[in-house]
C-alpha cells in the first residue's frame, strides 16, 4: 500500500484500493446488473444521505435485488470511509451488484449475495472550477435504455456523450429524445425562462429522479419561484434566459452555451446564482 492510496470497501472488507477486488462473474461487471449511489461529501458530513438511501432502496426493487444491509450500516459504512480517508469535500461512490454467479441471462437464485462496494473521491464541490465558469453543452440523441429512473451502472452511452462532447471542447451533452431535452448526461436538465420560471422534465421513465432535483425544486418553491415541470427543446432552451444543471457532485451549475450558441448574456445567471446558494445554505446546512 502506498501513502497515496485510499481505503476503499470492498464486499464486507475494508482494504488499500489496490487490494479492492470484485470477482470475473459479478453481475454488475458482466451485465451491468448493479446499481449505484453518489453522495457528496462537504466538510466531512453527508449531504442528503437519507434521500440516496430512498432512491437505492427504489432502484433495489424495481430491479427485484435484495437489499444488502439496513441503510444504518451504510450509513456506518460511508461515514467510516469519509473518516479513513480525512475526506473534507467530494463524493462517496456506493455501488451494489446482483452478486456472483456463473455467466447465464438468467437471474441468479435469490440467495445469491449481493456484492457492495464503496470507495470516496477527494475533489472541490462548494468552489469547482466548473461551477465557477459554468459549462458548455452540446444536445445529442438519447440512446439511453429505457428505464432512466433506475440509477443502473450501465454508463457505457452517457460516457460515450460527455467524451463527445469534450471533444469538440464542451463540458457535457444535454440528451435529446423525440424533439425534448431528457437530461445531461449525468445530471438533471432546466431552463428559466424569459418571464421567470424554472422549468424542468417531469418525473418518468425518461430521466433519473434526481436528489438534488427534488431539493431544489422545494428550495426554489419555498423561495416563490413558479415551477413548471413539463418537457422543453433545444430551440427553447436557447431562446431561455438562463440553463442549469443539478446533481449531487455539480449541486447546481449554469449552462452557458448550447451547441455553440450562448443562452442569455453568455454569463451565469442570478436565478442559477441564487438556487446554487439556497441549495448550499440548506440541503448542505442539514448534512449528517
Ligand atoms: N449522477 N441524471 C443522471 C443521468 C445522473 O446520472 C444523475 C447523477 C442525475 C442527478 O441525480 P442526483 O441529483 O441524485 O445526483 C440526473 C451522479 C452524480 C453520477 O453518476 O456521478
Amino acid at each position: 500500500m502506498t501513502a497515496s492510496e485510499r481505503i476503499v470497501y470492498v464486499d464486507g472488507h475494508y482494504c488499500p484500493e489496490s487490494e479492492g477486488k470484485v470477482s470475473i462473474f459479478d453481475r454488475g461487471y458482466l451485465f451491468a446488473d448493479a446499481i449505484y449511489e453518489v453522495t457528496c461529501v462537504i466538510g466531512g458530513k453527508l449531504v442528503d444521505f437519507d434521500g440516496h438511501m430512498v432512491r437505492l432502496q427504489r432502484s433495489l426493487k424495481e430491479l427485484d435485488m435484495p437489499v444488502p444491509m439496513s441503510n444504518e450500516d451504510l450509513l456506518a459504512i460511508h461515514r467510516k470511509l469519509v473518516a479513513d480517508n480525512n475526506v473534507d469535500e467530494g463524493l462517496i461512490y456506493m455501488q451494489i451488484s446482483r452478486g456472483n454467479a456463473d455467466r447465464d441471462f438468467n437471474f441468479p437464485s435469490k440467495d445469491t449475495p449481493p456484492v457492495v462496494v464503496m470507495f470516496t473521491q477527494a475533489r472541490p464541490v462548494l468552489e469547482s472550477p466548473l461551477a465557477k465558469r459554468g459549462l458548455k453543452v452540446i444536445s445529442l440523441p438519447d440512446m439511453r435504455w429505457g428505464r432512466r429512473d433506475i440509477k443502473t451502472v450501465q454508463l457505457l452511452y452517457p460516457s460515450m456523450a460527455k467524451n463527445a462532447a469534450n471533444e469538440v471542447g464542451a463540458d457535457d451533452a444535454w440528451l435529446v429524445q423525440d424533439g425534448f431535452v431528457t437530461e445531461a448526461s449525468s445530471a438533471n436538465a432546466y431552463i428559466v425562462t424569459t418571464d421567470g420560471k424554472i422549468v424542468t422534465r417531469s418525473l418518468s421513465t425518461d430521466i433519473l429522479h434526481g436528489i438534488t432535483r427534488a431539493a431544489v425544486l422545494r428550495f426554489a418553491q419555498e423561495a416563490g419561484y413558479v415551477l413548471e415541470e413539463r418537457s422543453f427543446t433545444i430551440a427553447e432552451a436557447l431562446e431561455a434566459q438562463e440553463a442549469l444543471i443539478t446533481s449531487a457532485t455539480s449541486f447546481v451549475t449554469s449552462v452557458l452555451s448550447i451547441d455553440g450558441q450562448m443562452i442569455g448574456d453568455g454569463k451565469i445567471g442570478p436565478v442559477s446564482s441564487r438556487l446554487r446558494e439556497i441549495y448550499i445554505d440548506k440541503a448542505v446546512g442539514a448534512r449528517i
